[in-house]
């Protein structure tokens, strides 16, 4: 087994028969986060955990606003609850500002039952699967586990399986897809968080490994060149292309309050459900273009129905095969004192 195989499934081990908080907070940091910055820290008092952003690791030109910061700390909150959940522990989950006006997680840990067990088997399964899927639906069984999982107060989602649908949402996909092609920032931020070979992957623990994403690793002077060749529209449409008509369905989260109390609300209804596809030996991997370019979430939104309010995520999922997992930092380095 190679390096960078074996720090995957280090990271990903299962929790012990009684796990400490520092079991808990690395179950809490497989979820899934934007560009994989992982841009939390974790605050360990005696029976609390606080969830605070990073803005050392925020991507502004995807992100100007910190909306996809704040939904992977709500993804962190629910992998955490789950967790805490199914090693008999009660959660209760509150959000404060700091001194500074930012916003931040605080999840309060007691005795309680064990629950969530198999969301929390699914945590060190899951992950973004970015490949093509093998084109069957779900039953509507399937489909209902799901749309409970990501059952929330404060979240609306829209689960599209109509081809008719899926058709006319690929077209914002690739428009929206086609626009950040065409802005130099995004492309090279993008770049920046792309991990080329094995041995800054293992360095970093961060980012997008090569081997994640569908890409062979290569030597890190060799990387950006091959990505500047092979980032080509043409051959990206082509792909959402595939990508979409593979998949069963699509997904769209939308938060009743935008404010990063709302955007975590989202990040743990999307991670449920990502937790929950697994759970049923599902994939899924996001579709955000039409969410992220500014210039085309209005019109994507009219098209959902709701005019005037934003749309937060985009996920696609359907059956298909296990890519290599992602890497994340070790827990010792996301733990503040
Ligand atoms: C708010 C948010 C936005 C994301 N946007 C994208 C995206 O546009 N494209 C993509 O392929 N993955 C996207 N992802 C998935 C992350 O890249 C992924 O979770 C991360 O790399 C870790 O990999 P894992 O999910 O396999 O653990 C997003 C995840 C979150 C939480």
């Amino acid at each position: 087994m190679n390096r960078y195989t074996l720090a995957a499934r280090e990271i990903r081990k299962s929790l012990p028969p009684e796990p400490g908080l520092r079991d808990i907070v690395r179950f809490a940091s497989l979820a899934a986060n934007s560009h994989n910055t992982q841009p939390w820290k974790f605050l360990i008092n005696e029976d609390t955990v606080n969830i605070l952003p990073d803005f050392l690791r925020s991507t502004p030109a995807v992100d100007p606003d910190d909306h996809h910061l704040y939904i992977s700390l709500g993804c962190a909150a629910e992998n955490l609850v789950v967790a805490a959940r199914a090693s008999g522990r009660s959660t209760e989950t509150t959000t404060h500002r700091d001194e500074a006006g930012d916003t931040f997680i605080r999840i309060a840990l007691g005795e309680g039952e064990v629950t969530d067990t198999m969301l929390s088997d699914a945590i060190p399964k899951r992950q973004s699967t970015r490949s093509e899927y093998d084109g069957t639906t779900l039953s509507d069984a399937e489909l209902d586990q799901l749309a409970e999982a990501a059952t929330r107060e404060g979240v609306h989602f829209h689960l599209i399986t109509q081809r008719m649908k899926l058709d006319q949402a690929l077209e914002f996909i690739q428009v929206g897809n086609a626009a950040q092609m065409d802005d130099p920032a995004f492309v090279d931020e993008l770049k920046s968080w792309i991990r080329f070979s094995s041995k800054t992957s293992i360095e970093k623990a961060d980012g997008l490994s090569a081997p994640s994403t569908g890409n062979p690793s290569s030597p890190d002077w060799l990387g950006p060149i091959v990505f500047g060749f092979a980032f080509r529209k043409k051959a990206e449409t082509a792909k959402l292309a595939r990508h979409l008509a593979s998949s069963a369905g699509l997904v769209v989260f939308v938060a009743d309050d935008e404010t990063p109390e709302g955007w975590i609300n989202v990040g743990r209804s999307f991670e449920r459900f990502a937790l929950m596809a697994t759970a049923l030996g599902l994939c899924h991997a996001h579709m955000n273009m039409p969410i992220e370019a500014a210039s085309i979430r209005p019109e994507f939104a009219k098209w959902l129905g709701i005019e005037g309010r934003r749309p937060d995520l985009v996920v696609r999922f359907g059956r298909g095969e296990p890519m290599p997992m992602s890497l994340r930092r070790p827990v010792e380095d996301v733990i503040v004192a």
